[in-house]
């Protein structure tokens, strides 16, 4: 048995060794002010640094020049919980990539030069809280299913983008939400924008510019008007369009309610005919039982 002092200091020994084997771990031209937080914010990085600690929880890769970052990435680095890409030069996200981050709370994407969100991109990543997408001038495509599994997700960006329209799916898939911003983008208020209208209408609160803060381009000329200048009145006529199966329908209900109208005459033309031939022969009955 080692003496009490002595135990004592083998323990500081050991966590100093220990300590300076994590400052090693600490990629070349970053910082790493405290043990799970890796900073490599505008360091002029053309690709991801190296190495980065495996126990790292907030990575910093903010204004750099990252093109990409590979599909393991987040399973290799599974304590992430904060992780921030604002300002790269990312252009696609691979399949799966993100699908694997269970602890992942923050996850900033702005800024970059993505030009679409396929379906299921962030898989199950149920912690995340914060999911920033916005200023990527190409962005014009967020499929039907892309933020499916994010039942925590409390704020998403997706303003400055290039969308002309949203499937209205994409939002209402996401129970936790508190903040969304879309200002900033050239929507097209024509008719596959009339459910997301309606949305937004009932969910304004969401809006941190509100409904004035958002404008579309009208159909017919192209102009562009504020959100709040619009009515459900104005797709009145989106709700009319019917489809060939409601035509059908519609023909068909229209013959239908003929025949019955047909049927209905004759059943009461022939009562009443009945009605008259019986009451002519009470009648004469009657007379003749008088005589
Ligand atoms: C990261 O580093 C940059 C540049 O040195 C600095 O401006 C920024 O405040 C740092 N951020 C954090 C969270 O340490
Ligand atoms: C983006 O990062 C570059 C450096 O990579 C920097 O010069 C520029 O100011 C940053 N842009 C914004 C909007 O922060
Ligand atoms: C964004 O992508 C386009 C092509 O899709 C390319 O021409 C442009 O240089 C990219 N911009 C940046 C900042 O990487
Ligand atoms: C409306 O949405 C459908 C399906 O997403 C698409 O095929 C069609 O081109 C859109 N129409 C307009 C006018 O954008």
């Amino acid at each position: 048995m080692l003496p009490c002092v002595q135990r004592l200091q083998l323990f500081v020994l050991l966590s100093s060794v220990l300590r300076s084997c994590q400052g090693q771990n600490c990629p070349a031209s970053c910082q790493c002010p405290d043990p799970h937080t890796v900073n490599c914010s505008g360091r002029g990085l053309a690709r991801l640094p190296d190495p980065i600690p495996l126990d790292v929880r907030r990575l910093l890769l903010s204004h750099n020049w990252i093109p990409g970052i590979p599909s393991d990435f987040l399973v290799l680095y599974s304590d992430l919980v904060y992780l921030d890409l604002r300002n790269n030069s990312l252009s696609r996200i691979e399949p799966g990539t993100l699908s694997t981050s269970s602890r992942l709370v923050f996850l900033d994407l702005g800024c970059n030069n993505l030009t679409e969100i396929p379906s299921g991109t962030f898989g199950e990543s149920r912690s995340l809280i914060k999911l920033r997408l916005g200023s990527n001038p190409s962005l014009s495509m967020v499929s039907k299913d892309a933020f499916l599994g994010l039942t925590s997700l409390r704020e998403l960006e997706l303003d400055q983008n290039a969308l002309s329209g949203l499937d209205v799916g994409v939002l209402g898939q996401l129970p936790s939400l508190r903040v969304v911003r879309l200002e900033g983008n050239p929507w097209e208020c024509n008719c596959n924008f009339s459910k997301l209208f309606a949305w937004l209408m009932e969910n304004r609160h969401k809006l941190p510019t509100g409904i004035q803060g958002m404008e579309c381009s009208l159909p017919v000329d192209g102009r562009r008007v504020a959100l709040s200048q619009l009515s459900e009145d104005s797709f009145r006529e989106c709700q009319v369009t019917l489809t060939l199966t409601d035509y059908f329908i519609v023909i068909f209900s229209g013959i239908a309610v003929s025949v019955a109208a047909i049927l209905t005459s004759f059943f009461l033309a022939s009562t009443v005919h009945c009605f008259q031939r019986w009451s002519k022969a009470n009648k004469t009955d009657e007379e003749e039982s008088d005589a």
